[in-house]
């Protein structure tokens, strides 16, 4: 439970140890992950940490895809087909390993902003609010000792892929988020010094 400002030193004791924040400042990406991806119930959380993205006027600007088995051959063969339609022809090592591309882990998740028309909300806010989305999923498999990787390359901008996976045309691939069980040693967070970042105004 949050404290007050009257409660400040209760507070600073609470933050010290808090695994929440431990997540958030120590969160890093696996980018090799394997079998097996998140149980149900880990999949289940992962979700609900998406539905907490920051939105305004609540729009629910997302949606997601969860891609996993089989599904993902399918989707590596969209990818090819994409590829085919920008490239004449594809040797069989590129077609290989664009085909291998969404085999980098068990789960993925496509993370999709459904942007509308809102005459308070611009579509700016509401990419931001689905990037939101995919970060609190991030933070969630973290908590979860799940890897995970935010992707996007070529193909989440390739409106061949957009239309393959039944998205409407304004619909916005954001990321493709690879989860899975992490098949090395996580690397440590970057010690970045906040005063590099952050300043004080005036
Ligand atoms: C929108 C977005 C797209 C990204 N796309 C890729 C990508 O396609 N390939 C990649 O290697 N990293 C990509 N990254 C970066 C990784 O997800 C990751 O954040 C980066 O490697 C830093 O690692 P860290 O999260 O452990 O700090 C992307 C990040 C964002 C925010």
């Amino acid at each position: 439970m949050l404290q007050c400002r009257s409660d400040r030193p209760r507070q600073e004791e609470q933050l010290q140890d808090s695994p929440v924040l431990e997540v958030l400042s120590q969160r890093v990406s696996c980018g090799k992950l394997t079998e097996p991806g998140p149980s149900p119930e880990q999949l289940l959380q992962i979700k609900r940490a998406a539905l907490r993205a920051a939105d305004h006027r609540l729009l629910r600007p997302w949606r997601f895809l969860v891609v996993e088995g089989d599904a993902r051959y399918r989707l590596g063969e969209l990818f090819v087909e994409a590829e085919t339609r920008r490239k004449a022809e594809l040797e069989d090592k590129q077609r290989d390993k664009i085909l291998a591309k969404p085999l980098r882990a068990p789960t993925l998740i496509v993370a999709v902003a459904r942007c509308r028309d809102d005459p308070k909300v611009p579509e700016v806010e509401q990419l931001l609010s689905a990037g939101a989305a995919v970060q609190n999923m991030l933070n969630a498999a973290f908590a979860l000792g799940v890897g995970a990787m935010w992707r996007t390359g070529g193909f989440a901008y390739d409106d061949h892929v957009r239309a393959g996976l039944g998205l409407g045309e304004s619909d916005r691939i954001v990321g493709f988020l690879y989860l899975g069980t992490p098949a090395t040693a996580l690397k440590p967070a970057l010690d970045i010094d906040p005063d590099d970042y952050f300043s004080t105004w005036p």
